[in-house]
């Protein structure tokens, strides 16, 4: 593992203690899976394919300010939120089981709303579809 993202995972479990959060929140958090891609024309396309194991993905879109988590719900379609806090725009982490930001302490759960301020607006979703094995996300 590189050190940066050594010190990042570390530095994240961390915080997210300090924000409150337990350890089995965090169980599943250092073994979620990124997906870096590219944005064309305003879509991020992501093979179906990656969700055989899992069920959220954390998508890194190439020259994007934020990740976005996609999530496959129990009736097949997609979830897309911006993992951006509503708050003062800060990186989201994940939890595996919801989001937090270290900024201030707010918390999202999985659906993306709050469940701890000082934020008070749910996460940006994105429109997902399902094209030719890609969910397609629309970066409206
Ligand atoms: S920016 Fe996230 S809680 Fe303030």
């Amino acid at each position: 593992m590189e050190r940066r993202i050594f010190l990042k995972n570390t530095c994240t479990i961390c915080l997210a203690i300090g924000a409150g959060l337990t350890l089995s929140d965090l169980s599943s958090c250092a073994s979620l899976p990124i997906y870096k891609t590219a944005i064309d024309e305003n879509k991020i396309s992501i093979p179906v394919s990656l969700f055989a194991q899992n069920n959220l993905q954390i998508i890194q879109p190439k020259d994007y300010a934020f990740d976005i988590a996609l999530r496959k719900e129990k009736d097949g379609s997609y979830v897309a939120l911006l993992m951006r806090c509503t708050h003062a725009s800060n990186p989201l982490n994940s939890t595996g089981t919801g989001f937090y930001c270290t900024l201030h302490g707010s918390t999202f759960n999985a659906e993306g709303a709050v469940t701890k301020g000082p934020a008070a607006v749910a996460l940006k979703k994105f429109p997902t579809e399902i094209n030719s094995g890609n969910i397609i996300i629309h970066l409206t």
